[in-house]
C-alpha cells in the first residue's frame, strides 16, 4: 500500500494536513508530492511548517501559467511519478487545477482516486474551480464530502452511492488543532487593530479581480467600510498586480500587507468584526469560527455556510454590502450553528475510508 497525497496550492495544505498527519499515526505509508502551483514562500512554505507538514518527498515546480500551462505540466509530470512510484491510491483536495491534473494523471493509469472535499457545486462554470471540481469528481473512486448539499450533487450527477463518503470537512480539522496557537500569537496586535473591532478582506478571483471597473468597485467598498472601522486586507499576489496597475486613492485605515501566514490569519479572522472575502475556504472556515462573513460572489458551492452557518451572499451590491455592514455593528447577525461533522475529526474518517479501500487493518 502507498497512499500519494498531492497538494499545489494554498488552500490544499490545510485540507491534506491533517490527512497526512492521521496516515502517519497509524504509520501508514505515504508519499507527499507538492505540484508547485504556489511558490512563494508566504504562499507555500510557511504553511507547511505551521501545519507541521513534512517535507515534500517530490516537488514538480510547475509553476504560474495559463490554465492549460499549468494543468499541463502537472499531468506530465505526474504521469512519471505515478509510473515511478506505484501508488496504490492518489489523494487529491479541492478544486486548483493541480487537483484536477493529478486525478487525471492518475486516472488515465488506472490508479484509483480519492477526492477530499468532493460535490461542491456553484454551477456557475465560468469559475475554473468549477470545471475542475466536476471532472475531478468523475475521475474519482473515493469521495469524501463535506456537507450534504455535496452527497445530493454528486447522486444527481449519477455518481454511485458505494463511492461516496460523506465524512465532513479536513479544513475545520486543521482550524481546531491551531486554533488556541493561533489566538495565543495575538496577530491582531502587529498591525494595532483592536480585537473585535477590525475587518478582515480578501479578493482573488479572476471575476473580483481582473476587470478594473470590477476591481475598483471592490476597493471603493474596503474604502467605505474603512471609514468605520479599520480594515486589513492581505493581498493575493494576482491582486496585487492589478491594484498596483490601478494605483487607486485610499484611506489609511484601508491596511494593506503581504500574504499572511495560516496562524497569524486564523487568529485575525477569530477577532474580526466580520471578514468580507471572495474565498471558497474562508466562508467555511468564518462559519466554524461563528465569525460573520459577506461573500462577494453571486453564488456559493458551499451552501451549509448560507443555510446553517454566519455567511451571506453580497455579491457586489453596493446597497446590500452596506446594510449588511451596519446589521453587523448593531451586533445583529445570525449566530450560525456548525454543520454536521465539522467536529475536528474528518481526517480519521477519511483514513478509516482509505484504510478499509486498500484493505488496511484499522490500529486497536
Ligand atoms: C489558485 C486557484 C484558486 C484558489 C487560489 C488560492 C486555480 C484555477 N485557482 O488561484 O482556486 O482559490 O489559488 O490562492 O487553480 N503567484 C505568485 N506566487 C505564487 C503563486 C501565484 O506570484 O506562489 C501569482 C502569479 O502571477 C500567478 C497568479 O498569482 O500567475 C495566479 O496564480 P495561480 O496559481 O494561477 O492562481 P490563483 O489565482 O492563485
Amino acid at each position: 500500500m502507498l497512499v500519494c497525497n498531492v497538494v499545489g496550492a494554498r488552500p490544499n495544505f490545510m485540507k491534506m494536513a491533517p490527512v497526512v498527519h492521521e496516515l502517519r499515526r497509524r504509520s501508514l505509508p505515504q508519499l507527499l508530492v507538492h505540484t508547485g502551483q504556489h511558490y512563494d514562500a508566504a504562499m507555500s512554505q510557511v504553511f507547511f511548517e505551521e501545519l507541521g507538514m513534512p517535507e515534500p518527498d517530490v516537488y514538480l515546480g510547475v509553476g504560474s501559467g495559463s490554465h492549460a500551462q499549468q494543468t499541463a505540466r502537472v499531468l506530465e509530470a505526474m504521469e512519471s511519478i505515478c509510473l515511478e512510484r506505484r501508488p496504490t491510491l492518489v489523494v487529491v483536495a479541492g478544486d486548483v487545477n493541480s487537483t484536477l491534473a493529478a486525478a487525471l494523471a492518475a486516472a488515465k493509469l488506472g490508479l484509483p482516486v480519492a477526492h477530499l472535499e468532493a460535490g461542491l457545486r456553484s454551477r456557475d462554470r465560468s469559475m475554473p474551480e468549477e470545471i475542475n471540481r466536476i471532472l475531478t469528481d468523475h475521475l474519482s473512486d473515493l469521495l469524501f464530502t463535506t456537507e450534504e448539499d455535496g452527497n445530493r450533487n454528486l447522486r444527481r450527477e449519477g455518481i454511485s452511492e458505494t463511492k461516496i463518503c460523506f465524512t465532513g470537512n479536513c479544513m475545520v480539522d486543521s482550524l481546531r488543532r491551531h486554533q488556541d496557537a493561533a489566538l495565543a500569537r495575538r496577530p491582531w496586535e502587529s498591525y494595532r487593530l483592536p480585537p473585535g473591532e477590525y475587518a478582515l478582506l480578501t479578493l482573488h478571483r479572476p471575476s473580483n479581480v481582473d476587470s478594473q471597473e470590477q476591481l475598483t468597485r471592490s476597493l471603493d467598498t474596503a474604502a467605505w467600510i474603512a471609514g468605520r472601522m479599520p480594515v486589513l486586507f492581505p493581498v493575493h499576489p494576482r491582486t496585487r498586480q492589478r491594484i498596483e496597475a490601478l494605483a487607486p486613492a485610499l484611506p489609511d485605515t484601508l491596511c494593506f500587507c503581504d500574504p499572511l501566514p495560516y496562524l497569524s490569519f486564523l487568529g485575525l479572522m477569530a477577532r474580526a468584526r466580520f471578514v468580507l472575502t471572495d474565498s471558497g475556504g474562508i466562508q467555511e472556515e468564518t462559519t466554524a469560527l461563528g465569525v460573520p462573513c459577506l461573500t462577494l460572489r453571486r453564488n456559493t458551492e458551499r451552501p451549509a455556510t448560507i443555510e446553517l452557518g454566519t455567511n451571506l451572499l453580497v455579491g457586489d451590491d453596493q446597497n446590500q454590502i452596506r446594510q449588511a455592514v451596519d446589521q453587523i455593528c448593531r451586533g445583529e447577525w445570525k449566530q450560525g450553528q456548525i454543520p454536521p461533522l465539522w467536529d475536528g475529526r474528518a481526517a480519521e474518517r477519511v483514513v478509516d475510508a482509505i484504510a478499509s479501500f486498500s484493505g488496511a487493518s484499522r490500529p486497536t
